[in-house]
């Protein structure tokens, strides 16, 4: 039997002991401000139980991995017909890269670079006001979560607004080639709060159970769709280091670039990992290398 705790102390040790904690994000001040020695992590296994070390408690932006939740929203919403829109093959490139855009008539490669999660995001507003859309976003975090205690940081959503010169080129790109169909100030609007909702790793892990096919967590996606979504951001959510995460860690993850990232380890364990450092790709440092300890150590690798 696998002694979680124990593991989970092994690990906070670990990390506690690294000179190198990776560059905090600093396009943003909300963002460049959080202090890098912050470490959480939060596991919860398919009896329900949960089990958290560090700073597990304290909320951080969860910048890109809220596109998977966008993601789930959209499928329930559109189906496949989401795929028109937006590929499902990792880009290779940097998270917020246009060069593929021009070649691919304005088509993402996947819902998780940068330009597949803005479509996405237009995908779902579908003439609706952003505010509807972020409220039917929040609903389905905090059901997924069991939490009403999750919010979005209205400081770092006007921030990115200001400062998002790369993820309006990316709209306006796609707006020209009709792929976008609500205007690029709408829908970025929808994406910036979107990236600025927070949670912790406590929070965080709990609202991933939808995802890891726990019998007792809220059934909001279809079995199917779990599928797909896991195989998702195995393939692409981290970016161009998504080769590296799926071979050092061999489970499905999304990073966000505020430095969490959201594991699951299918029909075994929801987990959430943050640590603010990042590497060269934008995905935490630290989490990665925690994450790599407890697959190893778990043997919950899927391969
Ligand atoms: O759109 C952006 O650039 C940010 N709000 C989110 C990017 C992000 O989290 C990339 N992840 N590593």
């Amino acid at each position: 039997m696998t002694d979680i705790p124990t593991i989970l102390r092994a690990i906070l040790d670990t990390v506690g002991q690294s000179a190198d904690r990776g560059q905090v994000a600093d396009y943003i001040p909300e963002l460049a401000s959080v202090d890098p020695a912050h470490f959480g992590l939060s596991v919860v296994l398919a009896d329900g139980s949960q089990h958290s070390v560090g700073d597990a408690a304290v909320p951080f932006s969860i910048q890109s991995v809220s596109k998977v939740f966008a993601l789930a929203l959209a499928l329930g919403r559109l189906g496949d017909r989401l795929w028109t829109r937006v590929g499902r093959e990792p880009s290779g490139l940097a998270f917020n890269s246009i060069l593929q855009l021009e070649h691919e008539k304005g088509k993402p490669r996947n819902p998780f670079i940068n330009a597949g999660a803005i479509v996405v995001t237009d995908a779902v507003l579908a003439g609706h006001a952003p505010r509807e859309y972020l409220g039917e976003l929040l609903r389905f975090i905090r059901a997924a979560a069991e939490d009403d205690d999750i919010h979005i940081n209205e400081d770092v959503a006007r921030s990115e607004t200001e400062t998002g010169h790369r993820n309006f080129a990316l709209a306006h790109f796609m707006r020209g080639h009709g792929n976008l169909q609500n205007p690029p100030e709408l829908t970025l609007g929808a994406y910036f709060h979107q990236c600025a909702v927070e949670m912790s790793c406590d929070q965080l892990a709990r609202a991933g159970r939808f995802l890891m096919g726990a019998p007792d967590a809220p059934r909001l996606v279809s079995p199917d769709r779990v599928r797909r979504i896991n195989a998702l951001m195995m393939s692409c959510g981290h970016y161009d280091g998504s080769g590296e995460f799926a071979y050092r860690v061999g489970l499905p993850g999304k990073s966000g670039v505020g430095g969490g990232i959201l594991v699951i380890a299918p029909g075994r364990a929801s987990i959430a990992v943050w640590s603010p450092g990042l590497n060269l790709q934008g995905n935490s440092k630290l989490g990665t290398e925690a994450v790599e300890m407890l697959a190893r150590r778990t043997g919950w690798s899927v391969f």
